[in-house]
C-alpha cells in the first residue's frame, strides 16, 4: 500500500539542493501568488505526451529532448527561442526519416531555470559566496548582492516561461514548422557543412519524398504544416512546482502544470527524499536522470515508487553515464529492468557524464565523447534486446563555442570566442545537426 500523497507531502522529507531564502514571509507570499496564476500547460496535454511516451517505450516512436542547460533572464529573446526550436525541428526531420517513425519533440524550455550544484559555495580569489543556482534563484554575478536568493525571481521565471511557451505554440502551429521549410534549412546546413558529401544522400531522399507527396496533392495537409512540441524542466525547486499542482477537472487527478514533463536530477533522486515524493503524486510523464552511481536494485525500487502501475507512458530513464562508463554500467540496469518486466522509456543524455575542464579553465565537452556515448547507448540496448528510445541533449540554435570538436571543429583556444552558457556547455546549431545526421545512420541500422 502506498502512503497518502498531497501536493505538500514532500515538505516533511529530507530535501537536497534548495536555496536558503533570507525572507521566509516573502517566499510564502510569492508561493501564494504563483498558485493563484494560470497554469502553463493543461492536464490534457500532459496526458497526450504520456500517450506518445508509451509509443516510444513500445518501440514505435523516438524521443528528441533538447535545449539550454539553464535558461537565463539575460538571454531571453524571440530570436533565441526561434533558433533553438528551429534546430530541434531540423534534427527531428532527419531522425524521422531515418528511423521511419514519429519523433516526439520535447524542449528543455519555458521553465528550465533551476540548477543543482556540486557545492553550496563558490570561492574565487579568496572570496567565498553562495553558488549560483540558476536565474530563478539568484544572480550569476560574483558579488554578494547577486548571490542572495530572491523569491521575486520565481515570478520573473514564471512570466518568462509563459512568454516562451506562447511563442513556441505559435511557431508549432502557425506555419513556421512547415516540413518543406525545415528541409530547406537542412539543405542550407548541408551546403555549408564540411561533411556535405556524407549527408547529401539522406537529404536527397527526403527531397524526393517531399516531391512525391507534393505530386500526390498532400502538400497542404496539417501534418506537414504543423507540429506538436512539448516542454520539460528539472523539477528542482519544489515550492515552485507545488504552486502549479492542479486537479484535472476531467479526471480529478493531480498534474504539475508548470510543464508537460518534469524530471528528477541525478543529485536529487533519493528514494526517501522530497523530490521522489513530490513527483510520484503528479500524473505527468516524468523522467529520472540515471548516473553511474545508480545500482540495479535501487533502480527497481525507484521505478516501483514512481510507476507502480507499470504504465509504459509514465517513466523516462535518462542514462547519463559518460562515454567511458556507459559500457560498464548500463547493461546491468537494462537487465534488471527487463528481468522485472518494467516498462520504461530509455533515453541517453550524452552531456552530463562528459563534462571536462579545458586547460584555459572553461567547462567544456568533446563532441567525439558525446557521439561516443550515444553510439554505445544504442549498441548496449541492441545487445540486450532493449529499445533505445531517445536522446536528451543540451544545445542552442545560437552559434556558440562551448563544446569542442565537430566537423567544423571548435578548439580549446576558440572556446572564449562565444561562450555564453549560464551553466553547462551546449552544442551549437552545427554540432546539434551533425549529431542528428550521425544518429540517423545508427537509427537506420537499428530499426531495419
Ligand atoms: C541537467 O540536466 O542540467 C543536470 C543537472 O543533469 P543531471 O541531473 O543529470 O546532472
Ligand atoms: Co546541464
Amino acid at each position: 500500500m502506498s502512503q497518502p500523497w498531497s501536493p505538500d507531502s514532500w515538505r516533511a522529507l529530507p530535501i537536497q539542493q534548495q536555496p536558503a531564502y533570507p525572507d521566509a514571509a516573502h517566499l510564502l507570499q510569492v508561493e501564494q501568488t504563483l498558485a493563484s496564476y494560470p497554469p502553463l500547460v493543461f492536464a490534457g496535454e500532459a496526458r497526450e505526451l504520456r500517450r506518445q511516451f508509451a509509443e516510444v517505450t513500445q518501440g514505435r516512436a523516438f524521443l528528441l529532448q533538447g535545449g539550454d542547460c539553464a535558461e537565463s533572464f539575460a538571454e531571453f529573446s524571440a530570436a533565441k527561442i526561434r533558433d533553438t526550436f528551429k534546430v530541434l525541428l531540423q534534427m527531428a526531420i532527419v531522425m524521422t526519416f531515418a528511423a521511419g517513425c514519429p519523433v516526439v519533440k520535447v524542449g528543455r524550455m519555458a521553465g528550465q531555470f533551476a540548477k543543482p550544484r556540486s557545492a553550496n559555495d563558490e570561492t574565487i580569489g579568496g572570496v567565498t559566496l553562495p553558488a549560483y543556482r540558476g536565474d530563478i534563484v539568484n544572480g550569476i554575478g560574483f558579488d554578494e548582492k547577486s548571490r542572495v536568493p530572491d523569491a521575486e525571481r520565481l515570478l520573473q521565471s514564471y512570466h518568462q516561461s509563459t512568454a516562451t511557451l506562447n511563442l513556441l505554440r505559435a511557431f508549432a502551429q502557425g506555419g513556421f514548422a512547415d516540413l518543406h521549410q525545415v528541409h530547406k534549412w537542412n539543405l542550407d546546413f548541408i551546403a555549408n557543412s564540411a561533411l556535405a558529401e556524407k549527408y547529401s544522400h539522406l537529404a536527397d531522399r527526403i527531397d524526393e519524398t517531399l516531391a512525391f507527396m507534393r505530386a500526390c496533392g498532400m502538400d497542404s495537409s496539417p501534418q506537414l504544416r504543423e507540429t506538436s512540441f512539448f516542454t520539460a524542466h528539472e523539477a528542482l525547486l519544489l515550492n515552485y512546482e507545488e504552486a502549479f499542482v492542479r486537479r484535472d477537472s476531467l479526471t480529478n487527478d493531480y498534474y504539475d502544470c508548470s510543464a508537460h514533463m518534469l524530471w528528477i536530477g541525478d543529485r536529487t533522486r533519493q528514494l526517501d527524499g522530497a523530490h521522489v515524493e513530490f513527483l510520484r503524486g503528479v500524473n505527468n510523464p516524468i523522467g529520472v536522470k540515471v548516473g553511474p552511481s545508480m545500482n540495479p536494485d535501487d533502480l527497481i525500487r525507484l521505478i516501483d515508487v514512481l510507476n507502480p502501475e507499470n504504465d509504459p507512458g509514465r517513466l523516462n530513464l535518462i542514462a547519463r553515464m559518460g562515454a567511458n562508463k556507459v559500457g560498464d554500467h548500463l547493461p546491468a540496469l537494462i537487465r534488471a529492468v527487463q528481468r522485472e518486466g518494467k516498462q520504461v522509456l530509455w533515453s541517453s543524455d550524452p552531456m552530463h557524464g562528459n563534462t571536462i575542464k579545458a586547460s584555459s579553465g572553461y567547462k567544456t565537452r568533446d563532441f567525439a565523447q558525446i557521439l561516443g556515448e550515444v553510439k554505445q547507448f544504442f549498441q548496449v540496448h541492441q545487445a540486450e534486446g532493449s529499445y533505445a528510445g531517445g536522446i536528451h541533449i543540451e544545445m542552442t540554435g545560437q552559434n556558440v563555442t562551448e563544446c569542442i570538436g565537430g566537423a567544423r571543429p571548435i578548439t580549446e583556444d576558440g572556446l572564449s570566442d562565444r561562450y555564453h552558457t549560464h551553466c553547462d556547455p551546449r552544442m551549437n546549431a552545427d554540432q546539434s545537426l551533425e549529431l542528428a545526421f550521425l544518429i540517423a545512420e545508427t537509427l537506420k541500422q537499428v530499426r531495419r
